[in-house]
């Protein structure tokens, strides 16, 4: 595990552990049950797990409302336990990252408790206080579907508190250099106990000014890049992911000269991927990644299907947040914010070719990967639960009573939106000794993505075969180049390859040579991954 450039071409998978595996039987996913799940992480080809929040807190942002920053929620287990899963994670070449969240803290937390007890309190000035609604009136809301504003105001002291989020998750003040050192010091505790990185939650948020929309502001950058040199000096090899749900050219700054953040999630790309799926044509993807600048040489994207939170819509045009909500979000009750509380799955309608090729671009562009825990068998959700619970279900790992996610009474009810994705027949009993299942072929990408270096590098050429429908592009790496197609529409189609790719390649799924001529055809939703022969 020496090589600190490891997660350029690593294969990340993102874990609820409230949702995984209960060890103890409480009806809560624990950090042992996440323990013992880690031969099936590694038999799937995961380099590196992150955990959502694990901090006690009052979940009323399912984790990331921090009461703690020090200690593990009960539920969750203890930080023993947190220290056991690192070294058996480490023991099966598995690396781990979790949720810093910065930004804000739990309305419960001592600071905030004594924040608004008075407002000579020494910890006022942690978080940002006003006497008016007034102030940075150009910020935009996030949860628009429950926050009229943000800021709220606390009757006791007579003044309002900031909040992006919900109002119960007040925000940290950054300019105070106190607020600036307690957060270092939660990362080096972390880091101590052996963490690998943290995915460092809504960080364009982190500072105010009047007069601008409060993101991404230069001061915001020049924490950060305290936080990776502090990272740099002491923890070297470990990681920083930026989570800033921004075009591309508002990220690039959050890599700095390579001294800012590893890696950054590329938010535009992955609506797209669903537009290019329902339209049958990949325009919207190339000119999304046209637009992506380059990144430094140390730095790696991060790219993903679906996550825990809504899939969200903010960096789309109004236009075509309207046609994404109509595509995909037919009952209303499916819209969430500015996105779409569904999973990958009932999403692309449990149509398994279309759920493969959307893995197929998701391997394939430049970036290194994040599955979303499930997605790998094609689990369903539950829109009856609220906010985002429903994409947050148990795992499924077999048909047994409760899915063999717990032995006592689950926390939540399971994915049921459509009968056929409930654990009785999608689950990862089923699946994994099945070699026609997802799970096979989402592990046999895995597998050959992790033999090629073309995939992680940052090259990506995209060719013109004269048919908008199929995707065709070029990664390279030295002397390794991949020539991808990807069919998005539903019909057989046809494409002309330029002259210089009429070549010999080999097929990297079926494990034959290949010559290509002039017009190749592809049935509908397939994709090929060709490696050129020289
Ligand atoms: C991030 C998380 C989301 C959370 C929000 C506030 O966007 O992904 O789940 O609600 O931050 O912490």
């Amino acid at each position: 595990m020496k090589n600190n450039l490891w997660y350029k071409d690593a294969v990340f998978y993102e874990i609820s552990v409230r949702a995984f595996k209960d060890s103890n039987g409480d009806g809560n996913g624990d950090l042992r049950g996440v323990t013992q799940k880690l031969d099936y992480l590694q038999n799937l080809g995961v380099d590196c797990i992150w955990i959502m929040p694990i901090y006690p807190s009052p979940l009323k942002d399912d984790g990331y409302d921090i009461a703690d920053y020090y200690s593990v929620d009960k539920a969750f287990g203890s930080l023993d336990d947190l220290k056991e899963l690192i070294c058996a994670a480490h023991e099966h070449d598995i690396r781990i990252v979790m949720d810093l969240v910065l930004n804000h803290t739990s309305d419960e937390h001592p600071w905030f408790q004594a924040s608004r007890s008075d407002r000579n309190s020494p910890y006022r000035d942690y978080y940002v206080w006003s006497d008016t609604d007034q102030k940075y009136t150009d910020t935009r809301i996030i949860f628009v579907d429950t926050e009229p504003s943000n800021w709220t105001w606390d009757e006791k002291t007579g003044q309002y508190y900031w909040h992006r989020f919900y109002a119960s998750q007040p925000d940290l003040n950054f300019d105070n250099p106190k607020v600036q050192e307690e957060m270092l010091n939660v990362a080096r505790f972390w880091l101590d106990l052996g963490i690998d990185g943290f995915r460092a939650d809504a960080v364009p948020y982190l500072i105010e000014r009047e007069g601008t929309n409060c993101e991404n502001l230069p001061e915001t950058h020049v924490y950060l890049k305290k936080l990776r040199s502090f990272m740099d000096e002491h923890y070297p090899g470990r990681i920083l992911l930026c989570e800033a749900n921004q075009y591309p050219e508002d990220v690039r700054p959050y890599f700095g000269d390579g001294d800012e953040f590893h890696m950054g999630f590329h938010f535009p790309i992955m609506p797209r991927i669903y537009m290019a799926l329902k339209k049958g044509r990949y325009e919207d993807m190339a000119e999304i990644m046209r637009r992506t600048p380059p990144i430094p040489e140390n730095c790696q994207w991060c790219t993903f299907l679906r996550n825990h939170d809504e899939l969200t819509l903010e960096m789309v045009t109004e236009e075509e947040r309207q046609w994404m909500w109509k595509q995909y979000a037919p009952e209303p009750r499916m819209k969430l914010n500015l996105g779409i509380r569904r999973r990958l799955a009932p999403l692309l309608d449990n149509d398994r070719r279309k759920i493969e090729l959307a893995n197929s671009l998701l391997f394939t562009l430049p970036g290194s990967p994040i599955i979303y825990y499930g997605d790998e068998i094609g689990m369903g959700d539950n829109i009856d639960l609220p906010d985002r619970n429903g994409v947050r279900t148990p795992m499924q790992w077999d048909d047994s009573l409760n899915a063999g996610f717990s032995n006592g009474k689950p926390f939540s009810e399971f994915a049921r939106e459509r009968e056929e994705l409930g654990y009785q027949f999608i689950n990862v009993a089923n699946q994994v000794n099945d070699p026609d299942s997802l799970f096979r072929s989402i592990k046999r990408m895995i597998a050959i993505r992790k033999k090629h270096a073309a995939f992680g590098g940052s090259s990506m050429e995209w060719i013109d075969a004269g048919n908008p429908a199929v995707a065709v592009y070029i990664r390279q790496y030295h002397n390794d180049t991949m020539l991808i197609l990807n069919n998005l529409s539903a019909s057989t189609e046809t494409i002309i390859l330029p002259a210089e790719y009429q070549k010999a390649y080999l097929d990297l799924f079926a494990g034959h040579t290949q010559t290509l001529a002039e017009t190749l055809t592809l049935p509908p939703y397939s994709y090929l991954w060709l490696q050129m022969l020289k």
